[in-house]
């Protein structure tokens, strides 16, 4: 029911900003700063168009793409998002059985409430996102631990040095750790829903709910001051990242690569793959969009699957990204609104939405399997 009016991706955020505190709302849509590359994610489409080829044969069409050995049935996945619990009782464990439902790519985020060896039960082709302090005591306990949970893919979120600051959830009252205070509990009250499906149960679950992923064993917890120190990882470098490589067995991802020369780095220690990603704009202002990038990132990445985030929406926006080069795209806060609105409903329903429309764009392009999607069919303007 709450999703009769949802016919695009876009129409998740409206009908999720009336379902969520202002202050969980604020944290999921906002960027960095006064949100220049935030709305720059979108408006960068406006510059990229699509030629279409005309009588070609597109009865049989197929969106799938293989990434790390696994064919999957879209050219999108489900981008780590942490907190997502917070903002719908289980989120990540209904995330994960709605991709592993529809065969799409889904990341765990290590930010999250969920331990990392509950989800991948639900779906055995998830990924995890890690994000990794500088102590290699616990780098090595973690990677460690996210091989013998069995996850095949670990992507390393390496855009995160210090803690980012965003204005619009500040302003609204999100803190983290959680610290109560009577102007956010007073907005809250307006949403019984939240605060009695999604809070409530939390806390009486957990009493005080964890971050699960962050620590070999168990992480702090929400409302805890150590909390505060997890924030970033400031000396957590290259050399980390080589280490980690001779230690997982399994397919190393970059998330959050914006420039050539780390893409030719990447590639020469022998990650498996990248995202070009700006976080979603929730890091730094005014930072490069990841389709501005892409062009000069994609020509140093080698045998890599280069990923790109931030911004995609609609069929157009991932045909357009495939066109110039992309394996695959990731889609962040559609699948928490998605979540917030209907549970696992609301994320089938979202992967279904842009999956037609992924579709519908490759029928009208006039082509009929993602490899046919070549750089011709953008023109800049
Ligand atoms: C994120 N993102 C993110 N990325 C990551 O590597 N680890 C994380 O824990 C999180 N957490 C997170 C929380 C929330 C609320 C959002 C909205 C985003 C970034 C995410 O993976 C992805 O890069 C962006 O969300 C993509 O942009 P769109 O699709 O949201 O515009």
């Amino acid at each position: 029911r709450r999703l009769k009016r949802i016919y695009a991706l876009h129409d998740f955020e409206s009908a999720a900003r009336r379902h969520l505190p202002k202050a969980i709302f604020q944290y999921v849509r906002n960027g960095a700063g006064e949100e220049f590359s935030l709305r720059r994610n979108r408006r960068i489409f406006d510059s990229l168009l699509l030629r279409p080829y005309r009588l070609r044969d597109v009865a049989q069409r197929d969106a799938g793409v293989t990434l790390f050995g696994h064919r999957y049935a879209q050219p999108f996945g489900i981008a780590p998002t942490g907190g997502a619990a917070m903002i719908r009782y289980n989120a990540d464990r209904l995330e994960a059985a709605a991709a592993r439902a529809a065969n799409v790519p889904y990341s765990l985020s290590a930010n999250s409430i969920t331990p990392l060896e509950d989800v991948i039960r639900i779906n055995p082709e998830t990924w995890f996102a890690a994000y990794l302090p500088d102590d290699l005591a616990i780098v090595d306990g973690m990677v460690d631990r996210v091989s013998r949970a069995g996850y095949k893919v670990m992507v390393i979120t390496v855009d995160v040095p210090v803690a980012a600051q965003r204005l619009a959830e500040t302003r609204a009252g999100y803190t983290m750790p959680i610290r109560p205070r009577l102007r956010v509990a007073a907005n809250v009250a307006f949403y019984p829903r939240w605060l009695f499906g999604t809070a409530g149960r939390n806390f009486l679950r957990l009493r005080q709910p964890r971050i699960a992923n962050i620590r070999p064993g168990n992480g702090p917890g929400l409302f805890s001051r150590e909390l505060s120190a997890v924030g970033g990882s400031s000396g957590f470098t290259w050399d980390h990242i080589e280490r980690i490589r001779a230690r997982y067995p399994g397919k190393l991802v970059l998330k959050g690569i914006l420039r050539p020369e780390d893409a030719a780095r990447a590639a020469r220690i022998g990650v498996d793959g990248i995202v070009v990603s700006d976080h979603g704009a929730r890091l730094l202002d005014h930072v490069i969009t990841p389709l501005e990038a892409f062009a000069e990132i994609k020509a140093q990445a080698g045998t890599m699957a280069v990923m790109v985030d931030g911004g995609f929406r609609q069929g157009s926006d991932v045909l357009t990204a495939l066109a110039l080069g992309a394996d695959a795209v990731l889609v962040g806060r559609p699948f928490l609104y998605a979540s917030a609105l209907a549970g696992r409903a609301g994320v089938e329903h979202a992967i279904g939405l842009l999956g037609k429309d992924i579709d519908r764009g490759m029928a009208m392009l006039g082509v009929s399997r993602i490899a046919d999607l070549t750089a011709d069919f953008v023109q800049r303007v």
